[in-house]
């Protein structure tokens, strides 16, 4: 089914979030959508699976303007979406997420189709387990099968590479060229070239609410570029560190959690130092982190801050020492989907114990005013919700409640769903506050190269383990790329 949008606006009071788009996507294709953060991707898309109402303009499906204005009408037309944050289910299991809203009833039949279709696909999933013991990767792939028993035709997937591993990735993409060979249509959205070069037959770039251009395959990289930000970003430089006194240990921790938990694990991070941790999701980098920011505690084995041992306190006592944490899932655990930036600001004071018992609103509006200037939030104001800014805008507003003098920050994907250039000026401005604190830095990252431009030294995550502890410049991504499937 071919699907032509045409003229496509969108405008949220003065945001003109898409502004003329048009484009056509062939059948049997995969159409990838290109643009930096905030270009309007994610409202083309929500438009197009009818989860928003466009201002303007016309949906042809084989040619012919159809009616697409609710999630119901875009399913009965055969458009089903994978949203850039996930729509379901956590607390039921793999199988009653795949039922929900189906027409039949028959749990066996269900579970028998469920089977099925992830064999077709190669898909590992199991009808019982719960799903928020799921990885992100397998989340998508239930969702996929659900899309797809469902009868759907196009597939949009919105950034559906972020926060997954390689090897998910690769399982995904075979999929996606799979239902284009069908005939089936996909949309993928992305801010990454990689994705579009490894899977898309056409790209269409937007920016700012406008189509910059397409371009068939093989693409050109530096062409694509141009049409994203304009001129091609610069990249931040690895600042390397001369490590100082230790301000972490882990004494053979034990801890439970994620898939595979934490096993006898032993490190030290030294003050300045910038640490990667590189693995598959949930081999052990997620409760790492909860362990070292007081969020989790310790089965077995002893913490340490600066010496002082830290076993069993709680994230309050980690919080005063100066450790701060940022999680990856930023609508489930880092901020209030539907609350303002001021109303983050002001929470945010009342949380450190300076507001009383009041709101002081004057200095909320100050606070947020200042967080969108100093971290470049695009797309609202102080009154905006947090839903509402784009998947990259509400990145950089988690980003800005880090505090000004950590002593060592704890950072899950802290550049997930950031466009290139976002991500380099979050990192330029994390090494730039940190090399001036002398603080410390630990993150987690599904990005290999990422972990290797930025981080010191890498330690490498196993089922649970770390089994590898490497200075950078002593490592490349085919070693890494070994290591983190256990091959070191
Ligand atoms: N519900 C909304 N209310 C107000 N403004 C919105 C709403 N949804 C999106 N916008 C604005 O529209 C613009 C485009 O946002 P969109 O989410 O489509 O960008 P995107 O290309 O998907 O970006 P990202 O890569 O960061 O996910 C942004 O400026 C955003 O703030
Ligand atoms: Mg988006």
């Amino acid at each position: 089914m071919e699907i032509a949008l045409r003229n496509i606006h969108k405008h949220y009071g003065p945001v003109r979030a898409n502004d003329g788009v048009s484009l056509t996507v062939r059948s049997g294709t995969v159409h990838g959508i290109l643009g930096e953060n905030g270009a309007g991707k994610s409202t083309l898309m929500k438009i197009l699976a009818g989860y928003t109402r466009r201002t303007g303009g016309d949906i042809l499906l084989d040619g012919r303007p159809v009616d697409c204005d609710t999630p119901a009408q875009a399913s009965a037309l055969g458009i089903g979406m994978l949203y850039q944050d996930p729509l379901d289910f956590p607390l039921l299991t793999v199988l009653d997420n795949f039922r929900l809203g189906h027409p039949l009833d028959d749990p066996g039949v269900l579970r028998d189709r469920l089977t099925h279709l992830a064999r077709q696909f190669g898909f590992t999933l199991k009808p019982d387990d719960l799903l928020r013991a799921l990885t992100i990767g397998e989340r998508q792939q239930l969702e996929i099968l659900r899309l797809l028993e469902r009868g759907i035709r196009i597939l949009i997937l919105d950034e559906p590479t972020t926060g997954i591993s390689a090897t998910q990735k690769a399982v995904l993409f075979k999929a996606l060229r799979q239902l284009a060979e069908e005939g089936r249509s996909v949309v993928l959205v992305s801010h990454k070239l990689e994705d579009v070069e490894a899977l898309c037959d056409r790209v269409t770039v937007l920016r700012t609410g406008w189509v910059t251009g397409h371009m068939d395959a093989p693409f050109h990289a530096g062409r694509l570029m141009t049409l994203m930000f304009g001129a091609p970003p610069p990249t931040p430089a690895r600042c390397p560190a001369s490590p100082g006194e230790p301000v972490l240990a882990f004494d053979g921790i034990d801890a439970a959690g994620g898939r595979t938990g934490l096993k006898g694990c032993d490190a030290v991070i030294r003050r300045g130092e910038v640490v990667g941790l590189a693995g598959l999701e949930g081999s052990g980098q997620g409760v790492f982190l909860r362990v070292a920011a007081g969020l989790k505690k310790p089965v077995r084995g002893r913490v340490f801050l600066e010496g002082k041992e830290m076993t069993g306190r709680d994230h309050h006592g980690f919080n005063a020492c100066g450790v701060h944490f940022l999680p990856g899932s930023r609508l489930e655990e880092g901020l209030v989907s539907d609350m303002s930036i001021v109303e983050h600001a002001a929470l945010r004071a009342g949380a450190s114990g300076r507001a009383g018992f009041w709101i002081r609103w004057a200095d909320a509006y100050n606070d947020a005013r200042k967080r969108i200037a100093d971290f470049r939030i695009q797309g609202g104001g102080p009154e905006t919700a947090a839903v509402s800014l784009s998947g990259g805008n509400q990145q950089r507003l988690l980003l800005s409640f880090l505090t000004a003098d950590p002593v060592l920050l704890l950072l899950e994907n802290p550049t997930r769903g950031l466009d290139i250039e976002s991500a380099h000026w979050v990192w330029g401005h994390l090494q730039s506050r940190c090399s001036d604190a002398r603080a410390s830095i630990v993150f987690s990252s599904a990005e290999l190269d990422e972990i290797l431009m930025v981080a010191d030294r890498i330690l490498v995550f196993f089922d649970g383990r770390v089994i590898k502890d490497v200075r950078t410049p002593e490592t490349d991504v085919g070693q890494l790329g070994l290591a983190i499937a256990g091959k070191a």
